[in-house]
């Protein structure tokens, strides 16, 4: 996903407007370690501050949606929790014993009440191997 925005292709891509939009989406990428936990922290606008808020897994293709969780009820894998900060217009996703299969990408959404088109951010996760000791 970042290789989009590699040195050489970015170049390629300024002579096309519509890469360079598409460049310009940036995705935030977090890195944590097999075992350990990750805590992935999401600024939103402060209008959207009553507004839910969820993680969304995989694709988040409109009508099928992965979302193991979201503000205001449990968790659907205990392993992910979501706290919002109203105070800072944050919202942040600790997920914990890590697995190599939690890797790739996620989005962190605000249900903006305009129907489908709710308010995403995109999220790579990168899982690595070993180093159990480790602690985020
Ligand atoms: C929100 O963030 C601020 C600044 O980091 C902190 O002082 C406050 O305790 C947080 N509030 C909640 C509800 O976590
Ligand atoms: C939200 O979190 C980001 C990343 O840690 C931080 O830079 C930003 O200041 C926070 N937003 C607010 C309003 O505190």
């Amino acid at each position: 996903m970042i290789l989009i925005c590699d040195h050489k292709l970015l170049i390629f891509n300024l002579l096309l407007i519509m890469s360079v939009v598409a460049c310009e989406m940036k995705i935030l990428t977090f890195t944590a370690y097999e075992g350990g936990k990750v805590e992935i922290r999401c600024p939103y606008e402060s209008e959207y501050e009553t507004h839910k808020k969820y993680l969304c897994r995989g694709e988040c293709k409109v009508l099928d949606k992965d979302i193991p969780v979201e503000s205001g009820s449990a968790a659907k894998d205990e392993r992910f929790s979501l706290t919002d900060n109203t105070t800072t217009h944050n919202f942040t996703i600790i997920i914990t014993d890590l697995r190599t299969e939690d890797q790739g990408q996620y989005w962190c959404a605000v249900k903006t009440g305009l129907g489908k088109y709710d308010d995403y951010t995109e999220i790579y996760l990168e899982i690595k191997h070993g180093k159990s000791e480790n602690t985020v």
